[in-house]
């Protein structure tokens, strides 16, 4: 590092959206690296409604890491931080700024600590998957900051380690987390079946049934679930390879039927899977049954679906129209059976489009 110049600080911004998942991720394999005992696959949401946005920095004036989630300031000592930092640290690369007089070598980074500042604009942990958003954005943003070269597959590996369904939120579209054989996670990793533009006539509507923390986080329900639920090896060896294989094949296709039967039917058995656990885990509520029973009464009354829904980990239902006159249609009836009221805890409603992770800095 140049020594004359200790005073300056480098920053970074970047904006991640969640991303919901049509073919769950529940449970693994090995919990310190975050493998998974099955594929997934999942679409990237618009960030306008469902995103992080992460500043991080970098400075030699800095004395130690720390962190800020929404304004507060939060303990960087769990071991998933610990792990993706380490990770960033051991891949970056030399860094010159000539203009301000700042050159970092490789081996500097180790010794220079960052500063990040994070924001969530949606409710954390009410099963809006902030997590997915917060790792890969946190992932993302410093991978920029430290000059990494790796690709946003690689990057995936890394933000895996901060949160699994994390790795799916680098690509916009559609994308597949491979969950990989290899022991030490380096072929566990996402990849874009499609971009975003593939299917614009999808609408997300999501119903923010309630913004509450949940009582299980995802990290321990799928413990439970891997250690008591026999349903869960039933799924993950035999029901869900062939559904990733039809998934793609309707996402290819642009089939909005076989997508819609695949997504509803896997969410129903994850939510399956955590009342198979012992004890069971109840994430969806009275609110979330009734908005699966109308959509489930109207596809039939079409015909084919319009609609498809999935949940997870937490009562908020993720509806995804056929196309915009669908949504439309949807939003109103939505409003009208289901409207935002503090009995039926429902609060809100959410629209989002498919999109791209972009860089804001
Ligand atoms: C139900 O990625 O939050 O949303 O890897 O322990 O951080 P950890 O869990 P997390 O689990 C998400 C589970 C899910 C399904 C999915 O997104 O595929």
């Amino acid at each position: 590092m140049a020594e004359e110049s200790v005073n300056w600080v480098l920053m970074v911004t970047a904006q991640t959206p969640t991303n919901i998942a049509v073919i769950k991720y529940w449970g693994k394999r090995d919990e310190t690296l975050i493998l998974p005992v099955n594929d997934s696959i999942s679409v990237t949401l618009d960030p306008d409604h469902l995103c992080t946005t992460t500043t991080v920095a970098v400075s030699p004036s800095f004395d130690h890491d720390r962190m800020w989630l929404n304004a507060k300031e939060i303990s960087l000592s769990g071991g998933r931080f610990q792990n993706c930092l380490r990770e960033i640290r051991n891949c970056a690369c030399d860094f010159e700024d000539k203009q301000k007089g700042i050159k970092i070598e490789k081996k500097d980074w180790e010794k220079l600590h960052v500063h990040i500042a994070s924001y969530n604009n949606f409710p954390t942990a009410a099963g809006l998957a902030s997590s997915a958003a917060g790792f890969a954005c946190l992932v993302f943003s410093l991978a920029k900051l430290m000059n990494l070269r790796e690709d946003q597959s690689q990057l995936s590996a890394i933000a895996r380690q901060g949160s699994g369904s994390a790795c799916r939120s680098l690509f916009g579209g559609f994308v597949k987390w491979i969950m990989g054989k290899d022991e030490r996670g380096s072929d566990s990793l996402a990849v874009q079946l499609a971009d975003e533009e593939h299917w614009n006539d999808l609408v997300i509507i999501i119903a923010v049934v309630s913004s509450r923390q949940k009582e299980t986080s995802s990290t321990s329900g799928m413990r439970e679930s891997v250690e008591t639920s026999l349903l869960l090896q039933h799924r993950a060896k035999e029901v869900v390879p062939k559904r990733i294989v039809q998934m793609e094949e309707a996402i290819k296709n642009r089939d909005f039927s076989s997508f819609a039967q695949l997504a509803c039917a896997d969410s129903n058995q994850f939510h399956a899977v955590c009342l198979d656990t012992s004890p069971p885990i109840f994430y969806m509520n009275d609110t979330s049954h009734r908005i699966i029973s109308y959509v489930e009464k109207w596809n039939r009354s079409e015909g084919s679906p319009q609609v498809a829904y999935t949940f997870d980990a937490g009562p908020n239902a993720v509806m995804i129209a056929r196309n915009r006159k669908v949504a439309t249609q949807l939003l109103q009836r939505l409003l009208f059976f289901f409207p935002p009221n503090p009995d039926t805890d429902l609060n809100s409603y959410v629209l989002g489009d498919k999109s791209i992770l972009h860089d804001a800095g």
